[in-house]
């Protein structure tokens, strides 16, 4: 049992394999929070600790007891309107005009098998996998109830967090404010990790001390955004890859969020994910109810790496779904950075046939095949295939190319409209934009209006067509640009859009999963706009980054690393000079950087000399070989490219046989020190062979001293190394 109440003492325990949770309904009924860390065992509600703190007011019914209040306790979900001045995660604005509430213990539920969310994506587990404890509880005034789910799966020390709300009263009232999870410390000195970037420069990593005051990253922009990703990590102070206690919060949601730390006036410290509160204000009619976002929460005393790979399995099995879920995926070619939206279907069909020849599975016809579009000012919202462009249909361009033993896709970019369309000129109120007001362009396009059903529907049925012409194998839905303008003719209740626009976006999606189980999807916005676990539960890959320069996506794959799974990472080999950065790269240091990813091409196969292509038949080999390991596997970081010469990697087989290690040199200087690498997770007191020079080597020194990397001339070298288990000497 992962779940357990105690009912003398009215705790909650979960349980995972490696760690504990505990709350406790305290006698007034709020639901206080008293423990998240290593597992243990008991009450812990000693920790609490009471005293009069000055200008923290006392709930009423505690009378004249001025020890006693919000503002200190630790809590499970803190309302606005209780006493607590801290951050809050609630906030309800009743039919009143005031914004107030005051949860309070009304009775709980412990189900086998984990919860799911209507309409949003969630983890999921059978009954033999995981527990859902929903907690109710409400406010004696308003009768709105917030019924708490946990969703507890021992085997990967995740614990998922979501509130459903409900208005039980007999008024209409606003939710301003709904944060998925908080947590709260009473003591300690933690660092906040999160993940920065901008377009084609995404998840950089930062860490920097938990300080007084509040430390908030979020996205206001409708999407999950390049700027910071949904993804939070509170480390002690001395947690590193290896050792040290840490907590991840990773949001399951693909729009606008918000994060934050808080540290209070008596150094406790509070954590928080959820909806972006800013342009949120939800109707809730009597009757109506509301689901929070998921929040998967993971914790590890074993330090960062150990952290990553929890959410990494999670992921990897528990909300990616699909065919392609665990298959080895297609090596294929984009071509996008191949032609830009130059091409016809002759061009798209050697591309094809270049392809065959190398080896490489599937060829994914990117932006331009459809509409008025030979660039990127016109054309998005009309989804029929510009025929005169490709000069053949698209069904007979399929073919040919199927024929070569090639798989195909297509782009698509179903939430968005250009002004220079026949979309829009038919409908122009189903663009998100304020009436009597320009809207704000990007890239010359506007935001259709998912909140709208209608909208969802219309363009359903335009890419259904489309994809019903004939074998597509996978398709790649981008979107590129962030929503402005939040306005809908749809509705009164203009605080409603923003999230049901992600509602209407995940309602399309679903049904494209559901009507086309067999199509792999990337997900993608402006490269890495929206990688999120959301999207996840939809598109089990998503393209990691607009930037294909080898040595820049180390350091961007290496902050995508912390949250998200290999497997997912949309990761090619482009041309170099590279099309973003001008940089030059060896074709072997851009494969070795791809691999920590998907694995495809996105250049132009016509312009490669024969040595290149030979080269590029060795990779694919190469991949095939590694694929399943490198899917598979656990991940290692061995370095951190921010702060090193030398970018490294490794994957290890789960029985702790096979090790690959990847490498790339990230400086050159004159004379230079040699770089050792040290292996991790390997079985100790065992000997592994490394398959290229053929030598043995003792696992514990591979992992105490590391393996040089041998000094060579000239920039950006790249190393891969397979250690094989042998026992024997
Ligand atoms: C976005 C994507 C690119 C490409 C272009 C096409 O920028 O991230 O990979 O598909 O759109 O317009």
């Amino acid at each position: 049992m992962s779940i357990i109440f105690d009912k003398a003492r009215k705790t909650f325990t979960l349980h995972t394999k490696d760690s504990t949770y505990q709350m406790q309904v305290d006698p007034f009924g709020f639901l206080l929070h008293l423990y998240y860390g290593r597992k243990a065992k008991g009450c812990m509600d000693y920790l609490l600790t009471y005293a009069d703190r000055g200008f923290s007011g006392n709930p009423y019914d505690v009378g004249s007891d001025r020890t006693y209040s919000m503002d200190v306790l630790p809590q499970e979900f803190p309302c606005l309107g209780n006493g607590d001045y801290r951050s809050h995660a609630f906030a309800v604005k009743n039919a009143d005009g005031s914004v107030s509430c005051d949860l309070r213990f009304q009775g709980y539920e412990i189900k086998n098998g984990k919860y799911s969310i209507k309409g949003l994506p969630a983890i999921y587990a059978d009954e033999t996998e995981a527990q859902t404890l929903e907690i109710h509880m409400q406010d004696p005034v308003s009768k709105v109830s917030a019924y708490l789910l946990y969703g507890v799966l021992p085997e990967f020390d995740v614990i998922t967090r979501s509130v459903r709300v409900v208005n039980s009263g007999k008024e209409n009232v606003h939710l301003e404010k709904i944060q998925s999870a908080c947590l709260d410390f009473l003591h300690g000195e933690y660092d906040f990790i999160s993940f920065y970037g901008r377009h084609a420069m995404e998840r950089n990593f930062q860490r920097v001390p938990v300080m007084h005051g509040s430390h908030i990253i979020g996205s206001r922009r409708g999407t999950s955004s390049h700027q910071y990703n949904p993804l939070m990590i509170l480390a002690d102070r001395e947690a590193s890859e290896d050792a040290g206690a840490c907590y991840a919060l990773s949001f399951l949601y693909s729009g606008g969020f918000k994060g934050e730390v808080e540290q209070d006036q008596f150094d406790q410290t509070r954590i928080q994910l959820g909806l972006q509160e800013e342009g949120f204000s939800y109707l809730l009619e009597p009757g109506e109810e509301f689901y929070a976002p998921e929040v998967t929460l993971t914790y590890s005393q074993n330090g960062l790496s150990k952290l990553s790979q929890n959410l990494h399995t999670c992921f990897r099995t528990h909300l990616c779904r699909g065919k392609y879920r665990d298959a080895v995926r297609p090596i294929l070619i984009n071509s996008w950075e191949a032609s830009y939206f130059d091409f016809d279907g002759q061009a798209i069909y050697e591309l094809a046939e270049q392809a065959a020849d190398l080896g490489i599975e599937m060829l994914v016809l990117d932006d331009g095949w459809f509409g008025k579009r030979d660039d990127d000012n016109s054309g998005l919202g009309d989804w029929y295939v510009n025929e005169k462009k490709l000069g053949e249909s698209l069904e007979s361009l399929i073919e040919r190319i199927n024929k070569l033993g090639v798989k195909f896709g297509i782009w698509i970019e179903p939430e968005s409209v250009n002004e220079d369309s026949g979309l829009f000129q038919r409908h122009p109120d189903w663009a998100l934009r304020i009436p009597g007001r320009n809207p704000i362009r990007a890239r010359n396009q506007l935001v259709l209006d998912f909140s709208r059903k209608e909208v969802v529907d219309a363009i359903f049925e335009q890419i259904c067509l489309i994809l019903d012409k004939g074998n597509i194998e996978y398709v790649k839905w981008d979107m590129n640009r962030g929503l402005a303008d939040i306005y809908s003719c749809g509705t009164q209740e203009q605080g409603k859009v923003m999230y049901d626009y992600v509602l209407g976006l995940y309602d399309f999606l679903e049904r494209l999963v559901q009507r086309y189980p067999d199509i792999l999807i990337e997900g993608c916005s402006g490269g890495g706009g929206r990688f999120d676990a959301g999207m996840l539960y939809y598109t089990p890959q998503i393209w990691c980054s607009d930037n294909t320069d080898a040595v820049d996506r180390v350091r961007i794959q290496y902050g995508t690393s912390f949250g998200y799974p290999v497997s997912t990472v949309g990761s090619h080999v482009s041309a170099s000079p590279n099309h973003q950065t001008g940089r030059t790269t060896s074709l072997k240091t851009r494969s070795v950087t791809a691999l920590a990813g998907t694995f495809g091409y996105e250049l132009n196969l016509g312009k490669l000399s024969d040595e290149e292509k030979k080269e590029i038949r060795r990779q694919v080999e190469n991949y095939h070989k590694y694929a399943p390991l490198i899917q598979h596997g656990l991940y290692y970081r061995l370095t951190n490219p921010f702060k090193q010469e030398v970018g490294a990697w490794e994957f290890l087989s789960e029985d702790r046989t096979e090790a690959l290690v990847h490498a790339v040199m990230l400086e050159i200087h004159g004379n230079m020190a040699v770089r050792y690498v040290k292996l991790k997770g390997l079985k100790s007191g065992h000997m592994y062979r490394e398959m290229s020079g053929g030598r043995l080597y003792t696992a514990d020194a591979l992992m105490e001293t590391g393996i040089p990397l041998p000094a060579a001339f000239g920039e950006y070298q790249a190393y891969q190394l397979y250690f094989a288990l042998e026992d024997g000497e």
